[in-house]
């Protein structure tokens, strides 16, 4: 599958590295053409590096791994490109204050995916996962899935069952056990 990473930092890069062994072609993008481009040389599989508006075209799966905080800029930025596609969303609410993670509160009282939904518009195919694991846990335990050892639960969750149905082989091949959480409005 044709997968778009936009955010290449210390989520995205590993993430794609998993899909990208698995034989997925990955297109990672970033800000700092530089670092998806060093993403890209890491992944020791099909992978290449650009921009963010040629990951989304690319990707028939965009995964967001942007923070929190700059999501809606980034959406912004991508101008429409993701109308219409599946969008990987791991995102959590949580911003830097002065170099110290905070939490953020979600407006509307909607959880995180919710709300990530109602910023990317209506025509864009949410599924939400990859958002419970730090990055170097996901990598462990992806590659050991992968190379046939324990298995790790990856929750998902949608109110698109067409779009959830198409993640569930990444989350696969990535190494992990898909486990259907149910819809956005249930998700962590
Ligand atoms: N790290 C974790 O433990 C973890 C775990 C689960 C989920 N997540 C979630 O994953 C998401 C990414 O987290 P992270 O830790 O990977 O953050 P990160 O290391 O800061 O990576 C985010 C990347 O996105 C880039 N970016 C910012 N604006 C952009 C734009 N307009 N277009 C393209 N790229 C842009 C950033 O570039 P600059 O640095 O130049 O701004 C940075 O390289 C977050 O929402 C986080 O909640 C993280």
């Amino acid at each position: 599958m044709r997968v778009g990473i936009v955010g290449s930092g210390r989520l995205g890069t590993p993430l794609g590295r998993l899909l990208a062994v698995a034989g997925h072609d990955v297109f990672f993008s970033d800000a700092d053409p530089d670092r998806a481009a060093a993403a890209a040389r890491a992944a020791d599989g099909q992978a290449q590096g650009g921009k963010p508006g040629e990951a989304a075209r690319f990707g028939e799966v965009v995964i967001m791994a942007v923070g929190w905080e700059a999501f809606p800029a980034v959406v912004a930025e991508l101008d429409g490109t993701l109308t219409g596609k599946i969008v990987v969303d791991p995102s959590n609410p949580i911003g830097e204050r002065d170099g110290a993670a905070v939490v953020v509160a979600v407006p509307g009282g909607l959880t995180s995916p919710q709300y990530q939904q109602h910023v990317l518009g209506d025509g864009v195919r949410l599924v939400r996962t990859f958002n419970t694991k730090y990055p170097n846990e996901l990598l462990e335990l992806g590659i050991a899935g992968q190379r046939g050892g324990a298995r790790a639960d990856m929750p998902y969750w949608g109110d698109d069952d067409e779009a959830k149905k198409a993640v569930v082989p990444l989350i696969e091949d990535a190494g992990f056990t898909a486990i259907d959480g149910g819809g956005l409005s249930e998700a962590l």
